[in-house]
């Protein structure tokens, strides 16, 4: 795997448009306004904007480009790119992070390198820096790497976002301190998307591994990584039975920031699923779209990306992140139906269907960030075909206990950008994960598979404040958007790494 950093670091400028220095300047436009251009793009453009908008050339609806050449004494950018917010009354941070993206991948198109984009006013400036600086920044994510010609290859944009001339130092530092958290947070899932794209054949459970020794590494952090017999020393029976189908070995990460005069607890535990590839085991899957089965570690390369970024951050308050990595096969040494593996934690689980084996990673992930002392836990994992029939592919599904920290990780989603519904664990459906013979099976049947699947994850969440993320239908986009090409979506990087900067909002550790 080749990754290498696709974006650069967006700056903040306060400056008269006139004067700045880009090949393409993006000016925001409302549906339903005629634009109110300051005197200096007026002079060059004033009349052909108004005019292509008047004809319906350009409809300002959201994620909607037009690029004019603009040319006239004293100034400078060669090109104008019109950007469709929508209504100003709907402009919210999500309105400006997918414009700015979908203003980011046009200019690429056209091989821009310096690009500018106006504030809209729309929201708080620092909001709109924030907003702004993570759209620029995801649309330099590129899924071609194995392409043999390099045309296709993004180049590196240089972006910045342009605030009033008038505008306060005080305000225009605050922007810039957002925008460049922005920044961190976009890029970090920028590489959880470029993890996920990697095919199976390349991104096995060893590699992933190495490559989080090598982030973990770069930014600071701490990383034990778990071999076969470590594994095998905790008792992670339901992880090993997963894998033993596999000749690729399992591996557990971890992943420690400790900053160094913070207490030991409250102590944040992120842990993602890392199913390199989910072939479905002996209950096999059908082979159309199997091949999508090399994203099932998204939820593993949301952690490790968060944690890059939480090290970046730097609050004050320690972070685990584990990542269980396995390969789901269905060898000749593979887990039958109907066998029973024992967990790290003493539970006893009878496996009735092997393709329901994220929960089984899951499982002995949670019960080893608890004994590493993690009080509160957040796990991501493309768990459930399930959750795309109940909330389609633009929401993730959230689960847990208590309220108070679903509820917090629910409001943390809506900042950071990440669009979740909360669902809910009913006591009651308890009883599809009953086992004949075992403490409890891993498939509780058809009816509200999503919930089954988290109600199993709680029985290994030792009664901490635990939420889930089922992002099997959110990882990955099937459709090209403006905003977002079809591919990897970087979902809960944000979240997780949002969550970790927010430890005085926690509710207090259980015992
Ligand atoms: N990795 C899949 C879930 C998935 C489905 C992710 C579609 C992304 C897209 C998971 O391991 C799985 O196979 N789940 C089963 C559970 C069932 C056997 C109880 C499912 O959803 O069908
Ligand atoms: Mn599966
Ligand atoms: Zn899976």
């Amino acid at each position: 795997m080749r990754y290498t950093e696709q974006s650069l670091p967006v700056g903040v400028i306060a400056s008269a448009w006139s004067s700045l220095d880009v090949d393409l300047l993006v000016v925001p436009v409302f549906e339903g306004e005629v634009p109110a251009l300051p005197a200096d793009l007026d002079a060059v453009l004033g009349p052909l904007v108004r005019a292509v908008i008047e004809r319906r050339e350009f409809t300002p609806k959201a994620f909607t480009t037009l690029v004019l050449p603009a040319a006239g004494p004293g100034w400078r950018p060669e090109r104008v790119m019109l950007a469709g917010f929508g209504t100003r009354a709907a402009c919210d941070a999500r309105r400006v992070r997918r414009a700015a993206s979908a203003a980011a991948l046009a200019a690429r198109e056209r091989r821009v390198r310096r690009l500018a984009m106006a504030a809209s006013g729309a929201l708080p400036l620092a909001d709109e820096a924030r907003a702004a600086a993570e759209g620029l920044t995801l649309a330099s994510h590129y899924s071609g790497i194995y392409k043999s010609g390099d045309e296709a290859r993004p180049v590196p944009i240089e972006a910045l976002v342009v605030v009033p001339p008038a505008t306060a130092s005080a305000d225009v530092r605050e922007a810039e301190r957002e925008a460049g958290r922005g920044y961190i947070l976009a890029s970090c899932s920028n590489l959880a998307r470029a993890l996920t794209n990697e095919p199976a054949n390349v991104m096995t459970p060893r590699l992933f591994a190495d490559i989080a020794g090598q982030v973990g590494a770069d930014a600071g952090l701490r990383v034990d990584v778990l071999d076969e017999d470590r594994i095998a020393g905790l008792g992670m029976g339901l992880l090993l039975g997963v894998s033993r189908g596999s000749a690729e070995p399992p591996r557990v990460v971890v992943l420690r920031y400790d900053p160094p005069d913070a207490p030991a607890r409250p102590l944040l535990g992120l842990v993602g699923k890392g199913v390199t590839f989910d072939t479905g085991g002996i209950s096999i899957k059908p082979s159309d779209r199997m091949h999508l089965m090399k994203t099932d570690m998204a939820g593993g390369a949301a952690v490790l990306s968060a944690m890059k970024a939480v090290a970046a951050l730097k609050p004050n308050a320690p972070v685990i992140g584990v990542v269980p990595l396995v390969e789901n096969m269905p060898g000749g040494r593979a887990t039958r139906p109907g066998d029973v593996l024992r967990s790290a934690s003493g539970k006893t689980v009878e496996v009735l269907d092997t393709d329901a084996e994220g929960r089984l990673i899951l499982g002995d992930a949670l019960w080893y960030a608890r004994e590493l002392g993690a009080t509160h836990l957040l796990d991501a994992a493309t768990l459930t075909g399930a959750i795309g029939i109940a909330l389609g592919r633009d929401m993730t599904g959230l689960f847990g206990t208590p309220a108070q920290w679903t509820d917090l990780v629910a409001r943390t989603a809506a900042r950071a950008g990440d669009r979740v519904w909360q669902m809910p664990l009913v006591d009651e459906y308890r009883e599809q994960l009953r086992s004949e013979i075992a403490d409890i099976s891993n498939i509780g049947g058809r009816p509200a598979g999503s919930i089954t699947a988290a109600l199993f994850l709680q029985e290994f969440s030792g009664g901490r404040p635990w939420a889930h993320l089922d992002i099997a239908s959110t990882a990955w986009a099937d459709e090209a958007q403006p905003w977002q090409p079809k591919g990897p979506t970087g979902v809960a990087v944000r979240t997780m790494a949002e969550l970790a900067c927010t430890p005085d909002a926690w509710p207090p550790p259980v015992a």
